[in-house]
């Protein structure tokens, strides 16, 4: 009898936020070609829609979820309508996110603000409903979060978005201590300089003088490809993770190393 194929994820359903395109997008195609059903999830409608009828063309199995993850009530619907779907929820990959190059002299308190509420708060409060379900249920779930090696490294010009990763990073270990009684594992990856730069910065670590300055510090010499996340998504997601709760995993080429 062939052995179960190790991280099978065939007949689970997930939530991946922020999915109507970059990291999100690359995710949920690939945990729908790991065999999962997969709600996609984002602000824009119409991207969301695009990214499951490609999954769906594809011959995997995705609906489209339009929601903004800072209003409590959207998230909580999300959940439902993913379950109503599926009939199932196994987890998320909570990865929405906004970004801010801006000056600490120059940003403003509305500024911080808004981005402690799109990347912290709002996976705060996607995470407590995740949470909430499961409990009630009965039946655990596994939750992966979005950070970035920018959580404990200073950048340049990322004050508001730096701060706003940290706490991800806490929020990781905070909720993994509490809910491991409930069966529920939390867990936290850390992409670094990846080839597809978040929306509003595309491309400006592209220009060759931008390059130049920053490969030589990453010590595997070249950008992370989207894809690269996979796998550890996989990993935490699956029954082969069943033992491991609260981690930050860096995928960044060693950036944070030196
Ligand atoms: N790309 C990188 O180099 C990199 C490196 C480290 C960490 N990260 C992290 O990885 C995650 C994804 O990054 P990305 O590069 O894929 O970013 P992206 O291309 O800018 O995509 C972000 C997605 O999140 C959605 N979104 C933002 N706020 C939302 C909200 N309140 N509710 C629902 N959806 C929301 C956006 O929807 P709209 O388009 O409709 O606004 C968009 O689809 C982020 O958490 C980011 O901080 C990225």
């Amino acid at each position: 009898m062939a052995a179960a194929s190790l991280f099978d994820l065939k007949d689970r359903a997930f939530i991946v936020t922020g999915a109507g395109r970059g990291i999100g997008a690359e995710l949920a195609a690939g945990l729908a070609g790991a065999g999962a059903s997969v709600a996609v999830a984002g602000r824009t409608a119409v991207d969301c829609e695009t990214v499951a009828g490609d999954i769906a063309a594809s011959g995997g199995r995705a609906i489209a979820v339009p929601f903004d993850a800072r209003d409590e009530a959207q998230c909580a619907a999300l959940i439902g309508r993913t379950n109503q779907a599926f009939g199932r929820l196994d987890g998320a990959v909570v990865n929405h996110g906004i970004g801010l190059h801006r000056d600490a002299l120059e940003t403003t308190r509305a500024e911080f603000a808004e981005m402690l509420d799109g990347n912290l708060t709002s996976y705060f409060v996607m995470c407590r409903e995740l949470g909430r379900y499961w409990v009630t249920a009965g039946s655990p779930g596994s939750i992966v979060l979005m950070s970035s090696n920018a959580s404990f490294l200073a950048y340049d010009e990322l004050a508001a978005y730096g701060v706003s990763k940290a706490g991800v990073d806490q929020l990781c270990r905070q909720l993994a201590a509490e809910w491991a009684k409930h069966g529920i594992r939390v867990n936290a990856i850390g992409p670094g300089y990846m080839t597809a730069s978040m929306k509003g910065i595309e491309g400006i670590y592209d220009a060759p003088e931008v390059k130049t300055k920053i490969l030589p510090k990453i010590p595997a010499g070249r950008y992370g490809a989207l894809r690269e996340l996979l796998g550890a998504t996989v990993y935490f997601l699956s029954d082969e993770a069943a033992y491991t709760t609260g981690q930050y995993l860096a995928i960044d080429g060693g950036y944070s190393l030196v």
